[in-house]
């Protein structure tokens, strides 16, 4: 008999395309001489405090396992830090979960909840993996389209028309990637009544939650009756400047996180170790650097979106994590269109909007978690491309 392996892969993943992002993702590997604004990870590295401590921990024989749900201390710091920040309450005990990574949790959270059929809202354009990893646990992804009107904002008279006896949670990511939208209280407000009023859950992705530079974020999790219906998917990738040490975490009811630690147990067994006493000394002793941190892209986001209405694209000025989202309609070019030839023409690389679904299309996204100086250049070119257009 002939092999072909395509036989045996499964339909789930045969039925969803590759990232994306994916080709953007590896540029720097493929055209080292690009500039690139594709990459959602902080252009800073660790901070040393955390550094020192992984280098601490190494150093005192911590190469184990440690228990499953993360080492004690370091659940213990994300509930205290939850609560002074963001005023939601978690017991380190059993309602918090230390995973690897955001991605980790997204995954296992869904697969704990979802049974097939189940009919999960996302908001569009959204994180790339929500759909794949929903489709993989089985759920039948509802995906809501949001544009430049709404602020890339839904409101729960919107979802409303995508409800179905069958909907069982809703995806919010705010501050969101790929549009950097941060919802503020009053817009999450009447969406915490919606989910009360239709039985739902939520799986709210606080991954960018510091990194807000017009008012603090807001955790949906922190209106009464919400803590309950809320999973929050969260870490320490992004504010921190970790995304090498995959840590992350899940705070939800304790039913909740007694379903996700069985498939958490089975797949990983637990976080690293070594990036756990990195994640607590960035809890204990790492907010100003954060703050720093913060602060530098708050500087940045200012001046691309300053640069990005100059050269006449249109874009929502985006309240946190660090991308711009500008429209690119104007030009006549599709997303990919325009950044494979911005990238054959400039050698700039951004995402097509499309990688983050349909409604994507005409948009690109513009990561500013790069230096200034690069940034400065970057755009410079993607003025000298957009000015070629025009005359073309
Ligand atoms: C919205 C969102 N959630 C989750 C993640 C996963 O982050 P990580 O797995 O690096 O913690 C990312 C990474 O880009 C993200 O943008």
């Amino acid at each position: 008999m002939v092999f072909i392996p395509e036989n045996f892969l499964s339909n789930a993943v045969k039925a969803f395309p590759s990232s994306g992002i994916g080709k953007f993702f590896d540029i720097k590997t493929i055209k080292p001489e690009a500039i690139s604004f594709g990459l959602g990870e902080p252009d800073f590295v660790t901070p040393q405090v955390l550094r020192e401590a992984a280098v601490r921990s190494l150093a005192e024989g911590k190469t184990s396992y440690t228990s499953s749900a993360g080492v004690p201390e370091l659940r213990k710091a994300i509930a205290g830090y939850l609560e002074e920040s963001f005023g939601v309450s978690y017991d380190h005990r059993d309602e918090i979960i230390v995973t690897v990574g955001g991605s980790e949790a997204i995954d296992i959270a869904l697969r704990a909840l979802i049974n097939p059929q189940d009919e999960i809202i996302i908001p569009e354009p959204c994180f790339v993996s929500y759909k794949p990893c929903a489709a993989l646990a089985g759920a039948k992804v509802v995906t809501v389209p949001t544009g430049m009107e709404s602020g890339f904002k839904v409101t729960a008279e919107e979802l409303e028309k995508y409800l179905t006896p069958r909907t069982k949670a809703l995806f919010i990511n705010s501050p969101s990637n790929p549009t950097g939208v941060a919802m503020t209280k009053e817009e999450l407000l009447p969406i915490a009544d919606f989910v009360k009023k239709h039985n739902l859950l939520v799986i709210s992705d606080e991954i960018y939650a510091e990194l807000t530079y017009d008012a603090k974020h807001c955790s949906i999790a922190s209106f009464p009756g919400m803590k309950e219906r809320t999973v929050i998917i969260s870490g320490f990738s992004k504010a921190f400047a970790m995304t090498g040490w995959r840590i992350g975490y899940i705070c939800a009811h304790p039913a909740i996180i007694k379903a996700i630690l069985k498939i958490h147990q089975y797949v990983v067994m637990c976080a690293p170790m070594i990036g756990q006493y990195a994640a607590l000394e960035g809890l204990k002793s790492g907010g100003v650097e954060v703050a720093r941190m913060t602060e530098e892209y708050k500087r940045r986001r200012a001046f691309v979106v300053s640069r990005f209405r100059a050269m006449g694209l249109p874009i929502c000025e985006p309240g946190g994590a660090f991308y711009a989202f500008p429209c690119i309609k104007e030009t006549g070019l599709s997303s990919e269109e325009f950044c494979e030839r911005l990238l054959d023409e400039q050698c700039v690389a951004v995402v097509p909007g499309n990688a983050f679904g349909a409604s994507g299309e005409g948009f690109i996204r513009c990561s500013y978690a790069t230096s200034m100086e690069m940034l400065k250049a970057g755009l410079e070119r993607m003025e000298i491309f957009l000015r070629g257009l025009k005359r073309a």
